[in-house]
């Protein structure tokens, strides 16, 4: 046995387990959300999520993480038994890293295409008028979004094939604060749009007769989505982090850097929607098609067009590698694999089952029926399979097994180990017992169309 990696910093781990967090989620999913379900009281109820549960469930996985010294599978064989039924918790969590990440990175490489456009020149060249039609040409064009999903996940395995501190924890250290400056500067930009004001009303405004309770489960999925947790990648994360280091406190300040960057993008992107004309709930569309159409029309466009999309690439990118980092350390840790090995092999099988969601555009080269399970595309199917399935049960088990199973003296020990904040044990146990898994079961049940 080779001895386990770890970061070299507490710093290093926030930055990367916030670079995990950090991702399209913040930037593509919440605005459009937010937009959808009418902006404030949106907002609201997913602040309480991620305070009541999502942070919770982020302590228990790192907590997990950092006990079993291992990644999710042999976590749970380590902590539950071999042959226990929680290891199944494990094997789901490798599961949704597969899949997420498959589809992950075809809106990865969207983001890649709309960055070289950007920097060539070439969106804002266009026009808004030619700006339209470029993102139903990507999409629809399966050789592009093919060569760019597979050069995305290319980037990605690159990082991950350097190792926990050499790889994810240095790339993490460059991107992280390279895109906290980018999405400043665009802030900046956003606050002397006429639209600032307008956008700051919708975000922050309490707008009651908008309140649905859709709304309200759909902010506690996207909660866990964009806080990555109920696969893993914050428990893999977690064993790679000293046992001096305080859990409870980079619990905190991980999911303050993801809840302010959240708010971030929506206060860049709503001004921008907002002077132009446009409307705010234009769905999942509204990052590719009315932000770029705004943009081509704003003096100082190419500039701001490249550090928009460029800063869409790195979120993407450390969250990516969290995802396939997942992977990465099952095949080293039960398979006694070679890191370089594990990385390749874990990344090529992600980058081919990936092919049917770039290609689900495309009805050029495979006919609709060919990729469409579930009456949804290849893409929407894996999605709807992912964000509403696997990682709501994933996050039950883990906070379920944390609170009901784990060795007491254990979680106590972890959870104080380092930390000046032991007042909130009680707390913290008493939400993961009870209003996390009964939370969590409102928006399982909600995804089956139960409630
Ligand atoms: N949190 C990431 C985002 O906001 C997505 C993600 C989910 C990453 C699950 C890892 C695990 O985009």
């Amino acid at each position: 046995m080779t001895k386990r990696s770890h970061w070299n910093s507490r710093i290093g781990f926030v930055l990367a387990a916030a670079g995990s967090a950090v991702g399209l989620g913040n930037i593509w999913r919440f605005p459009y959300l937010t937009g959808e379900n009418g902006g404030g009281i949106f907002v609201l109820i997913y602040l309480a999520c991620v305070a009541l549960v999502g942070l919770p469930v982020m302590v228990a996985e790192i907590l997990i993480g950092r006990s079993a010294q291992s990644s999710p599978v042999g976590a749970f064989k380590s902590l539950a038994g071999h042959t226990s039924k929680w290891v199944w918790v494990g094997w789901l969590g490798v599961c949704s890293s597969f899949v997420i990440l498959s589809y992950y990175s075809v809106v990865a490489g969207w983001s890649l295409h709309y960055t070289w456009l950007s920097v060539t020149g070439r969106l804002v060249g266009l026009g808004p008028e030619g700006v339209k039609p470029v993102f139903g040409e990507l999409y629809q064009s399966a050789p592009m979004s093919l060569a760019w999903h597979l050069l995305f996940m290319g980037l990605t395995i690159a990082v991950v094939f350097g190792g926990v501190s050499k790889g994810v924890e240095r790339w993490s250290r460059i991107l992280m604060p390279a895109l906290l400056i980018m999405m400043l500067v665009l802030l900046g930009h956003a606050f002397s749009l006429d639209g600032f004001t307008q956008a700051v009303h919708f975000v922050f405004g309490f707008h009651a007769d908008k309140f649905t309770s859709i709304g309200a489960l759909e902010a506690l999925g996207q909660a866990f989505f964009s806080l990555s947790l109920g696969m893993g990648a914050m428990l893999t994360y977690g064993s790679y982090l000293h046992r001096e280091d305080d859990i409870m406190g980079s619990s905190i300040t991980i999911s303050v850097l993801d809840t302010a960057i959240a708010l971030i993008s929506s206060l860049v992107l709503f001004p921008i929607i907002f002077s132009y004309g446009m409307e705010p709930s234009t769905g999942p569309s509204l990052v590719f098609i009315s932000v770029p159409i705004a943009l081509s029309q704003m003096p100082g466009a190419t500039i701001l067009a490249t550090l928009f999309f460029a800063l869409l690439v790195f979120a993407a990118l450390t969250s990516a590698i969290s995802m396939l980092e997942v992977t990465t350390s099952y095949f080293i840790d039960e398979r006694g694999w070679q890191r370089r090995r594990a990385a390749v092999l874990a990344g090529v099988v992600v980058a081919i089952m990936g092919i049917p969601s770039a290609l689900s555009g495309g009805t050029r080269y495979f006919g609709s029926d060919l990729v469409s399970l579930l009456n949804k595309n290849w893409f929407d199917s894996m999605d709807y399979l992912a964000s509403n399935w696997m990682l709501p049960l994933g996050g039950l088990g883990i906070a379920l097994f944390t609170a009901w199973r784990m060795d007491e003296a254990l979680r106590y020990d972890h959870f104080l180990s380092g930390s000046r904040l032991r007042i909130f044990y009680k707390w913290w146990l008493l939400l993961l017992k009870f209003l996390v898994p009964v939370a969590i079961l409102l928006v399982f049940l909600h995804a089956v169309g139960l409630i």
